[in-house]
């Protein structure tokens, strides 16, 4: 049997048929040494004076995960209060979390935000409702805010859907209501000491250069009391061979000047903060799937595999691209996207799920129409392994569409051994909150 690795990760093609027999497929993996190394680099990003990194847990809000990145010591950003209670329930303190959330929770869940703010999470306002409804709470708690900025600015994603700064976007305060904020928050003595800007996901890097510079104007001009500015997430990840990464040397090395510059100007030392997702999970997971049918057809050719829409939606949703790699039985490497030494031979297929939908492909078009992959032919129950699936996969899935379980996860540890940490739905768990009602 020949021992090859793979993708970005350098997995050993060997596991995926270990891992399928001991777990079952479809299966997350996931690689706790790419993650810790994600971590570090970010760390050691360039800044003037200090650096705090949060990871955004929406991007995979996994326990384990979330332990891994918070050992190496990083804090969160948590988008909800699930997301918040979640990372609680996982050990790590509201004191290492700020909420940057769309929810004006009232009842129950304001109660349950006074008591996290209380604990020393990070509320970032992102509207002047928000503000409003926060403000006495604040104020007789002596507490300071941070402050979601929308800066006006389009190509911050990847795609328009990626997009959160552009005037489609509703995300933060808009910039025409900052100085009724403020003056709002100046009249009761309430302190905004962050400042942050989120302008999207995956987008050029050339664009989170440029917020920079349009954060720092903001901070300048409406926060005198900032001592913090977050840039945000958004860093891209080159998930398919050719694509590139985000340099995020050089990008600490611009934030690095232009905040020394800010100090030259004001006599103010910002801290930069940042909170990526996508830069410390996307690459470091693989989705492990069976083949369980082929079509061969005039028209196209089918490989139909155990998972598809419901582990994996952001090609549905995005139109994203993820690697293919295709595993025998035995453990053999027959094609990898990333080996162009495999590449004898290859045909082309389209890779489908088992959803009632005819776009629940691994690949599409723009226009939703699958596009097929260049691959080595597998037998039915051979394994199509989907690369670059880290990130805003298992967290953002619409699993138990078509009442599919959600499938376990596995963590390949930095000394390489294999370590369920999830556990495959069991069936009960789809229909148990359903009601035995008589009509
Ligand atoms: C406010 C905020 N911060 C950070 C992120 C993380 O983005 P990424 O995973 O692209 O780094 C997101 C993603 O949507 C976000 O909305």
């Amino acid at each position: 049997m020949t021992m090859k690795q793979f993708g970005p990760t350098k997995l050993d093609a060997a596991l995926v048929p270990k891992i399928a027999q001991q777990w079952g497929t479809p299966i997350y993996l996931h690689d706790q040494e790419y993650i810790e190394n994600s971590c570090q680099q970010l760390l050691s990003m360039p800044n003037a004076f200090g650096l705090h990194v949060r990871y955004a847990m929406k991007a995979n809000s996994d326990r384990t995960v979330l332990r891994v990145v918070t050992n190496k010591g990083l804090d969160l950003d948590c988008s909800s209060l699930g997301e918040a209670i979640r990372a609680h329930a996982a050990g790590i303190p509201f004191s290492r979390m700020m909420l940057t959330t769309q929810e004006v929770p009232s009842g129950e869940d304001r109660l349950e935000l006074e008591a996290m703010i209380k604990a020393g999470l990070k509320y970032n306002v992102c509207s002047m409702t928000q503000f409003k409804l926060i403000a006495d709470f604040a104020k007789s708690n002596n507490i300071d805010l941070s402050m979601r900025v929308h800066p006006g600015a389009t190509g911050g994603g990847e795609s328009t859907t990626r997009d959160t700064g552009s005037e489609y976007s509703c995300f933060g305060v808009h910039l025409n209501d900052v100085p009724t904020v403020k003056a709002m928050a100046d009249q009761m003595g309430i302190r905004f000491t962050q400042v942050h800007v989120h302008i999207g996901s995956g987008g050029d890097p050339e664009k989170w250069r440029e917020n920079i510079d349009r954060e720092l104007g903001f901070v300048k001009s409406y926060f005198p009391d900032a001592t913090t500015a977050s840039f945000g997430g958004g860093l891209k990840v080159a998930r398919m061979p050719g694509e590139k990464s985000a340099d995020i040397t050089s990008l600490g090395a611009y934030a690095k000047q232009r905040i020394e510059e800010f100090k030259a100007a004001t006599g103010r030392e910002l801290q930069m903060e940042i909170e990526p997702g996508t830069f410390v999970v996307a690459n470091s997971g693989h989705i492990v799937t069976r083949v369980i049918d082929k079509k061969l057809t005039n028209e196209m050719n089918f490989l139909i595999v155990d998972g598809g829409m419901e582990l994996l939606t952001r090609p549905l949703l995005y139109g994203s691209e993820h690697p293919i790699t295709i595993i025998r039985q035995d453990g053999t490497l027959l094609s990898s996207e990333y080996d162009q030494a495999l590449s004898a031979g290859l045909k082309s297929f389209g890779i489908v799920g088992r959803c009632c939908e005819s776009g629940d492909s691994v690949r599409l078009d723009k226009g939703g129409n699958i596009v097929p992959v260049m691959i080595a032919e597998p037998e039915i129950g051979d394994y199509v392994v989907i690369g670059g699936t880290g990130a805003y996969s298992e967290s953002m899935s619409p699993e138990n569409y078509n009442s599919h379980r959600k499938p376990g996860a596995v963590m390949r540890t930095r000394n390489g051994e294999l370590v369920q940490i999830r556990k495959k739905q069991v069936r009960e768990q789809i229909y148990q909150n359903e009601l035995d009602v008589k009509l």
